[in-house]
């Protein structure tokens, strides 16, 4: 097994951070590694706001539902789309900027390519992360305290520190259940696969202390209601075109 595959195969989120920072070193290059992930068709739409200000930290705390790890990480960062400058650079070259859901779309994939790169450069420097999805819990919140322009979508956090603590790596789907040859299989195909999953996944539940619960019956409770309804509001108050 290569390094790097070694490295992929070790995530597991971290949520507790010893004091020590983060060097600044380690940062500039995780990003310059973000930054070479691929992005379609070199249009770089994303961007990174680190927030160091601690009020502003304590305050991200609340919005995004009392994650203290926001607070406590050695960096924390807001992750964005960004076609502010695709739009910027179109209108000082006298330009339409005409964009639908595509643009919105790539403005996301990009900027979760960007990141992951640069989470595993972190990690393969022995630094341990964890996204923050409770970013979009209250966006206009974050948007009002980060002053965010129009074309600047943020879609999540990230915290980065020094690991305080080692978690088990959390089980994954068979790649049977997640690769198919061809096409998309009968249901029963992967289906079959999920029942030793869901022992293996409330095994691990149970070694964390957490309360056991087969991954498919955590599922099946996660989308009894719609999450986040605003979001399209939120994004399109910001310049996205989401038809
Ligand atoms: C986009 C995204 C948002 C996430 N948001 C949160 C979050 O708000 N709080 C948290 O503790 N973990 C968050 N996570 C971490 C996931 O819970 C975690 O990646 C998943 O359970 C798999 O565990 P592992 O990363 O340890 O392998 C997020 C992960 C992703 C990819």
């Amino acid at each position: 097994m290569n390094p790097t595959i070694q490295t992929l195969l070790s995530h597991r989120s971290v949520r507790r951070y010893t004091d020590d920072p983060v060097p600044e070193e380690h940062i500039r290059s995780a990003v310059e590694a973000g930054q070479m992930a691929s992005t379609s068709a070199a249009v770089q739409a994303y961007c990174l706001i680190r927030v160091r200000d601690p009020e502003h930290r304590r305050r991200l705390v609340e919005l995004t539902g009392g994650q203290e790890k926001v607070a406590r990480a050695g960096a924390f960062f807001v992750v964005c789309g960004d076609v502010r400058r695709h739009r910027v650079i179109a209108q000082r070259a006298g330009k339409p900027y005409r964009a639908r859901l595509e643009a919105f779309l790539v403005a996301a994939i990009d900027a979760a390519l960007f990141a992951q790169n640069m989470c595993v450069a972190l990690e393969s420097m022995g630094l341990g992360i964890c996204y923050i999805g409770g970013l979009r819990n209250r966006l206009r919140d974050v948007d009002e305290l980060l002053r965010l322009p129009g074309g600047v979508y943020p879609l999540f956090g990230l915290c980065v520190g020094v690991p305080d603590e080692r978690p088990a790596p959390r089980p994954r789907l068979p790649v049977d259940a997640v690769l198919f040859e061809g096409g998309y299989p009968p249901d029963e195909v992967w289906l079959d696969a999920l029942s030793s999953y869901d022992e293996e996944y409330e095994a691990y539940l149970r070694a964390r202390g957490a309360a056991p619960k087969p991954w498919t019956r955590g599922i099946a409770e996660s989308f009894t209601e719609p999450a986040r309804g605003d979001l399209a509001a939120y994004y399109e108050s910001k310049g996205a075109d989401l038809t």
